[in-house]
């Protein structure tokens, strides 16, 4: 450990902490080649079955009443240890974007201390705009540290749900539409936090893609579409990360709940993929004793009274009904965890939260998740020896997000703004000025049927305010979108509009200045087209954790160049997204995937449906030219692996980075298969006017069909296209090669 002094502070940083850092500068600037199969920091990945001789010793001398008191929550967020042999409790905690205040032992309430503040990091779209899974790795060793500091032993996430509906509520919590983009960035967050001796928990498994009635909404999905597209983020982090543990969902899936399906459950997870930690319930999303315990749950949480697995599988274990090594088990599995995430002794290092360091690597993060949609004339960057006097318009541009709305926030030690970003980068170089534009306010009534929902009532005086700011200014920069009410668990969002009245805002700010910038800060796809082709330029800047403010600014002065892409489809109207075409959503008591694997963009490419965004979307202030594609060989065998490179140039006059896209796209295939589908993707950093051959490596094993006949992957042998480009729709060359 190291101890550094910064004005007015003493830290302790990890010399690993420093060594990461470095790493990431690295990371900013080194090519780096993601495909599947084929991945980021190796990670230490423990073997949690090391400990199983001793444990099974320990097992040997536990009472029965012992081990039923490890299966349940004796708190809120711990479950019990066996303290008659020092074993402590396991500590679990919030969430997937930073460690959440420390809350009563058996409620929710806050526990208002002052000694809990943690960092606040880019949640999930944010980072899987990135598509940097070091970059996740990082992050992941940050958050790590701080839970272990916070004294925590299991993180509960990263949250891995394919986002299937454009206004799904936890779209801002998952890594986007596509599972090998979601795969490759869980497996290095979770490599990350496991690194710093916390568990991961992968949630929420499985196919919890919508909030409306989560609680009870049976999913009707057919085999080869779950192997394909809903559970390859969860194999991923079991075999490639060796997650520690896992969060069974809230929903049904073919009748049957998560928490106690058999199938899901032992099965796949357990059997299957060789899952050797343990499965939590989500909180309170327990709803049987005997079926729980025997399918494959090994914690129940969030029962705080009468628990189904406490007393009552006590007796069932008694009367027979759940034989002793199904609990036996649960035990071991439970240990494993208790012994991989740290020695019982070994103290938690003090004061690796909130710092300087995790600062750096939140920034680090939103810096590279900023998509830019639109640049007309170059507006972008503000060149601030023309332009000096700055309008900043909107309510988002002071509004935090570290928490709000319902589900798992971060008490930030700090949340750099918009406002506050661009005022501190641009200091006197111009002045910049700030009108609220718009209120976010809500309406429950009648005519909203009991949901809370935004007020979209135009405040007069607010926007005349901005108005008359706006005619008076250089520019204007809009900070419109969403906030952490309208996105937020246990509710989906009823469209995909921008609330409180931000349409007429945005129009009635361009018809007096037509040099309008719109930042959206928001983490899920909008409907936008109505103001798309009045603004001069428009970004998206997520919900961007402590440093989003700073990056921002950075962005937008040109300080940095932006290089984020988008991880999900923008479609032009929601019933062009397949759920809602197909009206399969919300479903009632069923919801039925009638799209098959047609999420996303898949669908969109296959119908011929053109959105506003593509999914991998994203422009620079540089260009970057594709041409020479290369495969190693003209036809490969199933064990093979495709080398496939091409050449990558910035044209422009500034460094840049791009994320190179690998689609694939089948010839003459007797199977059903999308358009396309990503295969492979790799974030390059270039110089102005550097060229490189960029080098990405498809395992043919990836290429393969879950076959429902054989219940197994299969290959089909033929002829395919390995397409290069940009995003899912900018392909900027082709190839084709025989399997
Ligand atoms: C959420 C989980 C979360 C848990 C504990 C549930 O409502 O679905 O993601 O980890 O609460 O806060």
């Amino acid at each position: 450990m190291l101890r550094i002094i910064l004005p007015g502070n003493c830290y302790f940083i990890r010399k690993t902490t420093l060594i990461s850092l470095m790493t990431a500068v690295s990371v900013f600037s080194s090519v780096r080649v993601f495909s599947q199969g084929h991945s980021q920091p190796e990670g230490t990945l423990k073997d949690m079955t090391s400990n199983d001789t001793k444990i099974d010793l320990i097992i040997k001398d536990m009472s029965l009443v012992e081990k039923i008191a490890m299966l349940h929550g004796n708190g809120m967020f711990s479950s019990a240890g066996i303290k008659r042999l020092g074993i402590p409790d396991i500590k679990y905690t919030d969430g997937p974007f930073g460690i959440r205040e420390e809350l009563e032992k058996n409620s929710w309430n806050s526990m208002k201390l002052t000694t809990d503040s943690a960092t606040f990091f880019p949640t999930g779209s944010a980072l899987a705009a990135t598509w940097n899974p070091d970059l996740a790795y990082l992050l992941g060793t940050a958050l790590g540290e701080e839970a272990k500091t916070r004294g925590k032993d299991v993180l509960l996430g990263p949250a891995i749900n394919i986002t299937r509906i454009p206004t799904g509520g936890r779209t801002y919590e998952y890594m986007g539409e596509d599972p090998l983009l979601s795969a490759r960035l869980a497996v290095g967050y979770i490599k990350g936090v496991q690194d710093r001796g916390v568990a991961a928990c992968i949630k929420h498994f499985a196919l919890n893609n919508q909030e409306t009635n989560r609680g009870r909404v049976n999913v009707i999905v057919d085999e080869r579409t779950m192997r394909e597209i809903y559970l390859p983020p969860f194999e991923a982090a079991i075999r490639e990360a060796n997650v520690f543990t896992v969060m069974a969902a809230y929903n049904k899936i073919a009748g049957s709940w998560c928490s106690e399906n058999e199938i899901l459950l032992n099965q796949i997870l357990k059997k299957e993929w060789g899952f050797k930690g343990l499965v939590v319930s989500d909180w309170g999303g327990t709803h049987s004793t005997v079926k729980a315990a025997v399918n494959g749950l090994d914690v129940e949480m969030g029962t705080p009274r009468d628990p189904y697995m406490g007393k009552f599988l006590l007796d069932s274990v008694n009367a027979g009904l759940v034989p002793i090594g199904v609990i036996n088990e649960k035990v071991r599995r439970i240990l494993r965890v208790r012994f991989s995430v740290d020695p019982v002794s070994e103290t938690k290092p003090a004061g690796i939260v909130s710092t300087p360091e995790h600062g750096k690597i939140a920034y680090l993060v939103a810096s590279q998740s900023i998509v830019l949609l639109k640049n007309s004339e170059h507006i972008l960057p503000i060149d601030l020896n023309k332009v000096k006097k700055i309008a900043v318009i909107g309510d988002n541009a002071t509004h935090k997000l570290a928490s709000g709305g319902f589900g798992a926030g971060v008490k930030t030690r700090y949340e750099i703004t918009p406002l506050a970003g661009l005022k501190s980068k641009i200091g006197n170089k111009a002045s910049v000025k700030f009108a609220q534009g718009y209120r976010s306010a809500f309406i429950m009534n009648q005519q909203s049927r009991g949901r809370r929902l935004p007020n979209d009532q135009v405040d007069t005086a607010l926007l005349k305010e901005a108005v008359d700011l706006a005619r008076n200014s250089d520019i204007a920069i809009i900070f419109a979108g969403t906030n952490r009410e309208v996105e937020t668990e246990a509710s989906d969002r009823p469209d995909l509009k921008l609330p409180f009245g931000q349409y007429e805002m945005i129009k009635a700010i361009v018809s007096v200045n037509p040099r309008t910038i719109v930042v959206l800060v928001a983490a899920a796809p909008l409907e936008l087209s109505s103001v798309f082709n009045s603004s001069a330029a428009m970004l998206i800047s997520w919900f961007n954790g402590s440093e989003g403010g700073n990056a921002l600014a950075d962005v937008l002065i040109g300080t940095v160049n932006p290089s984020g892409k988008l991880p999900f489809t923008f479609p032009l109207a929601l019933n062009d997204s397949p759920a809602y075409a197909l009206e399969t959503f919300p479903g009632d008591n069923n919801a039925e995937y009638k799209e098959g694997s047609l999420v996303g963009y898949r669908w969109f490419d296959t119908k011929k449906i053109k959105p506003l965004f593509s999914f991998g979307f994203g422009l620079s202030y540089t260009e970057f030219s594709y041409s020479e594609i290369k495969t190693d060989k003209p036809k490969y065998g199933k064990d093979d692996k495709i080398q496939i490179s091409v050449e990558l140039k910035n044209m422009g006059k500034q460094k840049g980075d791009e994320v190179v896209q690998l689609y694939v796209h089948r010839l003459n295939s007797q199977i059903e298969w999308p358009e396309k589908e990503l295969k492979g993707f790799s974030r390059v950093s270039l110089k102005a006017g550097e060229s490189k051959r960029i080098t990405l490596t498809l395992p043919v094993s990836q290429l393969r069909y879950w076959d429902t006949k054989i219940h197994d992957w299969k290959l089909e042998r033929g002829k395919l296209q390995l397409m290069i480009g940009s995003s899912s729709s900018d392909i900027r060359v082709v190839k084709s090669i025989e399997i």
